[in-house]
């Protein structure tokens, strides 16, 4: 998938069964490091990152088979092996893994991971986190060497709530000597799932899903199931095309309060939806009303993730609205995009501004990072005529099958071109 050619004025309808959850694999892959024993994990999405995370374990020793969307890990074979630059530059992962690694050999020796287009990424509450361990990190050729001879519990708090700062420090505490209590934590549903993982590996941790989570350091872990929850994320993606294109869809294997945030801003945006357990069903109205003010935050917060998704559907709503980005400081790529296809969008970071038009044309845009080219195809798929989305192959980094989703959704009408 190079580039998408999407036909305009299309609509949303019918149902789909959501994908597993992206942000809930790739720390369980990383936590299989600490585990002892082979672990089966069920409603794994056919993803790029996932593939680069099997690929980095695969290099440290693990067997890592995949079945379709079943993955089977078993790392008993691994050993603390040098990954190349190329491969843990470009994948967050890498930061995640540098914890496992810590913990269960003891050393671990990454490349700093990159910033990219949405903020310069950062990592120095991961560094504090394993220091506060008792880990001594230094810093050789632009990379991150760590030793840590046993890790001991300790108190952490979290300046921020940082998801994988806070995933690092439940990797370092599983295994500790003595108690760890981490403040701050963040709430995500992804932190909520590693954590009902490691338990079902025989991991002690409660609180999960609070910002005060607290673990009792365990002498091991052992092999288990465990089964993916729907991609929030990639959910919220097709309802929006949904409310963009004047559409109504069930999405289903997804928990709506997953997705809290983003569903008040759906509803305030003027879509019904009927909530139920495993599925949200959104109908939209004949055009959008976003007279809104409204800013991304940690969960239950709207997620900064489907900010770009939700500045798709400001373009063509009735009214001016605010969209305050609060926490990536570059994440508007993909709204400044936008103004390609005629949106009057004004962008005084951390502020979106969006004044709604009642149509927009088709244009062509370049896709930079993985939600904006997601917010880019939802706009593209309501603008009157033909758009084309070069850098679509982006999409496959966390959207296993998004052109045959829509497709199922009920718009057919997007090609899938080389670059
Ligand atoms: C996770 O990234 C997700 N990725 C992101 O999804 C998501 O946008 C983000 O959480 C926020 O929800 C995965 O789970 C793999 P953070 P993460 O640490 O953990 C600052 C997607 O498209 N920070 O919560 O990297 C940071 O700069 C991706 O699926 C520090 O300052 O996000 C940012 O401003 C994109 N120092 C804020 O915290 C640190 O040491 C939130 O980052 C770490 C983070």
């Amino acid at each position: 998938m190079g580039r998408l050619v999407v036909e305009g004025k299309q609509r949303i309808e019918g149902c789909l069964q959501v994908q597993g959850a992206k942000n809930l694999v790739l720390p369980i892959l990383c936590a299989c490091l600490l585990v002892d024993g082979a672990v089966r994990i069920d409603n794994c999405p056919e993803i790029s990152d996932v593939e680069e995370t099997v690929r980095m374990l695969r290099m440290m020793g693990a067997n890592v088979v995949r079945e379709k969307t079943a993955i089977t890990c078993d790392t008993g074979g691994a050993r603390a092996e040098f990954l190349p630059d190329e491969m843990t530059k470009s994948n967050r992962m890498s930061i995640l893994l540098m914890g496992a690694m810590l913990t269960r050999f003891g050393k671990g020796e990454i490349a700093y991971p990159g910033g990219c287009r949405i903020g310069k990424r950062p990592i120095d509450l991961h560094e504090e986190i394993f220091r506060r361990f008792g880990a001594e990190l230094s810093a050789e050729d632009d990379r991150m060497v760590g030793v840590l001879a046993k890790g001991k519990g300790c108190g952490v708090h979290l300046p921020f709530p940082s998801v994988g700062a806070t995933e690092n420090a439940i990797l370092c505490a599983c295994l500790a000597e003595g108690e760890t209590q981490i403040t701050g934590a963040a709430r995500e549903p992804e932190v909520e799932g590693l954590c009902d993982f490691l338990n079902a590996c025989g991991a002690q941790i409660h609180g999960q899903g609070t910002s005060v989570i607290h673990i009792c350091g365990v002498k091991q872990l052992h092999g288990t199931e465990y089964e993916i929850s729907g991609d929030r994320i990639v959910a919220g993606t097709y309802l929006t095309a949904a409310a963009i294109t004047g559409g109504e869809c069930e999405i289903a294997g997804i928990f709506p309060g997953h997705l809290s945030g983003y569903l008040d801003a759906l509803a305030q945006l003027g879509c019904g939806m009927h909530l139920r357990k495993h599925s949200i069903y959104l109908k939209a109205p004949e055009r959008l009303q976003a007279d809104m003010h409204w800013k991304t935050e940690p969960y239950p917060g709207l997620p900064t993730d489907l900010q770009p998704m939700l500045a798709a559907a400001c373009t063509l709503a009735k009214g001016n609205a605010r969209i305050e980005e609060r926490i990536f400081e570059e994440r508007f790529d993909a709204v400044r995009m936008m103004q390609r296809f005629g949106a009057a969008v004004e962008i005084v970071p951390p502020f979106i501004q969006i004044k709604g038009q009642k149509s927009l044309h088709g244009a062509e845009v370049v896709g930079r990072d993985l939600r904006g080219t997601a917010g880019l195809l939802v706009l593209a798929l309501a603008a009157e005529g033909k758009s084309t989305i070069f850098g679509a192959s982006v999409l496959k980094r966390g959207y296993e099958n998004i052109v045959g989703d829509l497709r199922e959704l009920g718009c057919g009408d997007i090609t899938e071109q080389p670059e």
